[in-house]
């Protein structure tokens, strides 16, 4: 089947496949033990092969990590790590020779502590020009020594940290809504707003095909700094979903629709009111955003059809395409979180020690590739995913990097487990993810360590199994590029008993059996494709199917 190409095809994003590559864990060209360019250079034929039309990379831009790359001290600068711009450059150029876009990550909403900006803030001191551009304030009380409010963090704990002046006096507090080395911007700045525009300009004359936006529903803060209301109603909390923020988006995607070829924007938008989080996606704004909702629930027929449906339901009246999200680097592993007895997620719950079963997590993964590969819209799938990886929750605590872990007083587990280096090839550790350094020698051991028993894992390992995740995967990518009712488009539920989602979409029907017991397919003349063997003709538990009807 001819694809129309990459570059001219407008509706392109409407559809299509979009692999989140999170360079720190992807491949290591250098041999140092942490991911950069140069192995996702190299890599970039896996990833056609996989069938992806695009890639997201999470943020590779110069920073210290101290929020794994979220903390961003010059976006116009790729980290030493990572590589150099000419690499990215490169990056971008060789993905699209594949057909591959590139999406990259914008973080608008805060900055390093090491930004110029920043930098430049403190040591102007308090009333300057160049603290404008961030939420200064001095603190309550007789001597200040009272933070201004009491918002409470993403990460957890307090949102504001007293500054020293340049003197070494007690000085103002400064707003971080993540980690102290994240300081908020401050959006009603209009600094702030040119620099973000000509960031963006700066990336699409690279050719870079979209920009997913961090955090993108918390750029803009109450300047009157009132506590957080009790039951804040649409539009009333001082730090989230403020009406002004669309103003932002209206001019960002006037920058993309400056460009040749449909550049995108992708927010990254957690909402709970379905209509508030719509409005970010009306015509002028952005064109999609991450459909969080599907993610958090539970392995569940009910709850899934009416996330289904709320999602399709929100998205029409603004014509805007959903997307399908079965994790990221936030959250943990769908092989896991679907292998325990509350297979929800929420960022509140997580804990070390939770029992999971990991096969029957990994059944359910494999039921969830073939399910969200058929509902109607776009499809993210996070790097390691396609392999079943696990959620890696043995890590040495020592060597846990996560800001969410600290700042929990080391009850919430973090982050890291989801972001172990990915195992390539081979039989122990770094199973191919870190070449032979230039200088001769073993390669130096990877950023976080990887669990010994994932030999079985690695994507040499898969490749040669017709049973693998892999395998499976790359069959799903395909056939959903093939059928052309797949992707964009009408979707019609099929009535069916029991714990069994079904919906048909044009002359393919999807079919998941989430209950306990083995049911009969619906009618059908082929059986296109199961995400595990079917039992004499019936579709087992945790099992998906692509029927042609
Ligand atoms: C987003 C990112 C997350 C980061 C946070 C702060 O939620 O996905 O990784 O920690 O923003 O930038």
């Amino acid at each position: 089947m001819t694809q129309p190409h990459p570059q001219t095809d407008p509706t392109w994003w409407r559809d299509a496949v979009i692999y989140q590559v999170y360079p720190r864990s992807f491949a290591d060209g250098n041999g140092d033990g942490t991911g950069d360019l140069a192995g996702l250079r190299a890599r970039l034929p896996y990833l056609h092969d996989l069938g992806v039309d695009a890639i997201w990379v999470t943020p590779w831009y110069q920073s210290p990590l101290a929020d794994g790359g979220y903390d961003v001290a010059d976006y116009r600068a790729i980290d030493p790590a990572f590589g150099t711009l000419g690499e990215a450059e490169q990056v971008i150029a060789e993905a699209l020779a594949l057909g591959i876009r590139t999406i990259i990550d914008i973080v608008p909403n805060h900055v390093s502590e090491q930004h110029a900006w920043f930098r430049a803030a403190l040591a102007a001191g308090p009333g300057s020009p160049e603290r404008a551009r961030f939420w200064f304030h001095p603190g309550k009380g007789e001597h200040g020594d009272v933070m201004p409010t009491h918002w409470v963090s993403d990460f957890q704990g307090t949102t504001w940290t007293r500054t020293a002046n340049p003197d070494g006096t007690p000085g103002e507090w400064y707003l971080h809504l993540f980690a102290p080395q994240q300081p908020d911007l401050n959006w009603s700045h209009p600094d702030v707003r040119a620099e973000f525009e000509d960031v963006l300009r700066f990336w699409f004359d690279r050719g870079v095909a979209g920009i997913r936006i961090d955090s993108a529903a918390l750029l803009v803060k109450d300047g009157d700094l009132p506590e957080v209301p009790e039951q804040p109603g649409p539009g009333e909390h001082p730090h989230v979903d403020r009406d002004e923020i669309h103003d932002v988006y209206r001019a960002w995607r006037a920058v993309a629709d400056s460009y040749e070829g449909t550049r995108v924007l992708v927010g990254e938008v957690w909402l709970q009111d379905k209509a508030r989080f719509a409005q970010y996606l009306r015509p002028d704004e952005m064109h999609t955003a991450f459909n969080f909702d599907f993610m958090a629930r539970p392995w569940d027929a009910k709850q899934l059809r009416e996330s289904v449906d709320v999602t399709l339901a929100a998205h029409g009246p603004v014509g805007a395409p959903a997307t399908w999200v079965l994790s990221n680097h936030d959250v943990t592993r769908p092989v896991t979180r679907y292998g325990r007895e509350d297979s929800s997620f929420a960022f509140t719950a997580k804990r070390f020690g939770t029992p999971t079963d990991l096969a029957l997590g990994r059944r359910r993964a494999r039921a969830a590739a073939l399910l969200t590969a058929a509902l109607p819209g776009s499809l993210y799938v996070y790097q390691g995913d396609e392999l079943g990886l696990p959620e890696v929750e043995d890590l040495p605590r020592e060597l846990l990097q996560d800001p969410m872990h600290f700042r929990s007083g080391g009850v919430d587990p973090g982050r890291d487990g989801c972001r172990v280096p990915l195992p390539w090839s081979g039989t122990t550790a770094p199973f191919g993810f870190s070449t032979r350094p230039a200088e001769g020698g073993a390669p130096a051991p990877t950023w976080l360590p990887q669990p010994a028993d994932w030999a079985g894992l690695t994507v040499e390992a898969q490749e040669s199994d017709p049973t693998s995740t892999l395998r499976l995967y790359r069959d799903v990518l395909a056939l959903r590029r093939a059928e052309r009712a797949l992707g964009d488009g009408p979707l019609t539920w099929v009535e069916t008993t029991g714990d069994v989602l079904a919906f048909a979409r044009g002359d393919v029907t999807c079919v998941v059996n989430l209950g306990t017991d083995p049911v009969p397919l619906p009618a059908h003349t082929d059986v296109l494709l199961t995400s595990d063997p079917l039992d004499a003709g019936l579709l087992p538990r945790d099992t998906a199917a692509w029927l042609r009807t």
